[in-house]
């Protein structure tokens, strides 16, 4: 049976949830599921606002007949070409053959590269500024490049005052039953969903989304309706400046993260003797992890939520323990910058994870490593006492 939801009385949440996949994108795991949003806008036109994924194509499909109840559908809107969103394109063309497709150019391209044979009769190619009447209601078209692919686009409803803003203010988690943010417990149960989903996501893409938080700042939005998790109609606020402080790469708050690798316990051992000392020197906040037993995306999220980082590692092959060279260079790739950084290595014969570790942190933007670096050789001995004291309080500083 069809399984959707009210937004508004002209408007209606069409969308459905995977609990049964592993990993979203094939590489971040999603213990909580995943929703993938979907809207149908009904007035004198009828729109839907993107498609869904392929593995909820017969509830998706479902839904949307039943929220058409008979009518036609006169507009598929499509704001993200990424196939989590975009796979129920040909399906929709195949049963509703008059509906007219609008995108921006990039988008039609997309289309094109993804699903070759489908070929939408009608389309309406959009720009940043253009709008389009359903009767009561008005879609005007934002471009958001970069949020997260280069065609996405937001769409602003003027007579509700609604953003539907694609894949930004999204989050991993499955909707159950509750769709609104005053409905759930946001900050106990989905923050960090919200954090990982983003930096993950979207963490690369920072000055990018500074540029839609100032177009939406110009906007009076009553309503966020994004491609993923809870739509948001109360605290706004909250969403707001997470994003703000995520996308300027600001830390959310002053603690220490300790990430560390260790093959038979000695530098694990080492990072607990650093724990334990940072706690010694007034630090109440401090998070551990062992880089080959969390996913990376965890790592990423509390990189991006402390401002203190303490990494510790093993040589291996001369390089760097494998574990750590993915959390480093992810890292890096997402753009994380702004942090006080301390370093631990250890080798047997010939450490040399030190001097992998500051090349991938000093190809970073604005990160201070704190000198100097940690070396132990097969343990930490009781005689490095002393040093690690001192770098604790410069960590700490
Ligand atoms: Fe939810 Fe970028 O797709």
């Amino acid at each position: 049976m069809h399984c959707t939801r009210k937004v508004t009385d002209g408007i209606h949440w069409v969308g459905a949830n995977d609990r049964r996949i592993a990993k979203f994108e094939n590489m971040f795991p999603v213990p909580r599921g995943v929703s993938y949003n979907s809207y149908v806008i009904l007035d004198e036109k009828t729109a839907l606002m993107d498609t869904a994924d392929s593995s909820v194509a017969e509830r998706f499909m479902e839904n949307v007949t039943a929220v058409l109840d008979g009518r036609t559908l006169d507009y598929l809107v499509v704001q993200h070409m990424e196939p989590d969103h975009c796979a129920n394109i040909a399906a929709i063309i195949e049963k509703y053959p008059e509906v007219t497709v609008v995108g921006n150019a990039k988008t039609m391209q997309m289309i094109g590269q993804f699903y070759a044979g489908t070929k939408a009769e009608h389309t309406f190619l959009v720009k940043e500024g253009d709008k389009l009447s359903l009767g009561e209601h008005e879609l005007n078209f934002v471009t958001a490049p970069m949020v997260h692919w280069p065609e996405v686009m937001v769409t602003y409803e003027s007579k509700e005052k609604i953003l539907f803003s694609a894949d930004a203010f999204g989050t991993f988690g499955a909707l159950n039953g509750t769709l609104f943010d005053d409905e759930i417990f946001f900050d106990a149960v989905w923050m960090e969903d919200a954090r990982r989903y983003y930096t993950n996501i979207v963490g690369k893409y920072g000055p990018q989304v500074q540029a839609l938080l100032k177009k939406a700042a110009g906007l009076d939005i009553a309503m966020i309706c994004p491609l993923h998790g809870p739509v948001w109609r109360n605290d706004l606020e909250l969403l707001l400046e997470k994003y703000d402080q995520w996308s300027r790469y600001e830390a959310e708050e002053d603690g220490v993260l300790i990430v560390y690798g260790s093959m038979y316990g000695n530098t694990e051992n080492a990072a607990e003797v650093l724990a334990a000392e940072i706690a010694e020197q007034g630090m109440k906040n401090i998070k551990m992890y062992d880089a080959s037993v969390t996913d990376c995306s965890y790592l990423i999220a509390e990189a991006f939520r402390y401002n203190r980082i303490v990494v510790a590692a093993p040589t291996y092959n001369a390089g760097l323990f494998a574990p750590i060279e993915h959390f480093l260079n992810d890292m890096k790739a997402l753009n994380v910058q702004n942090k006080k950084i301390a370093l631990l290595e250890n080798g047997t014969w010939a450490p040399m994870a030190g001097k992998h570790m500051r090349a991938i942190v000093e190809s970073m933007k604005n990160m201070e490593i704190v000198e100097p670096v940690i070396s132990i050789k097969s343990a930490l001995q009781p005689v490095q006492m002393e040093e690690v004291r001192t770098f604790v309080g410069e960590l700490l500083k």
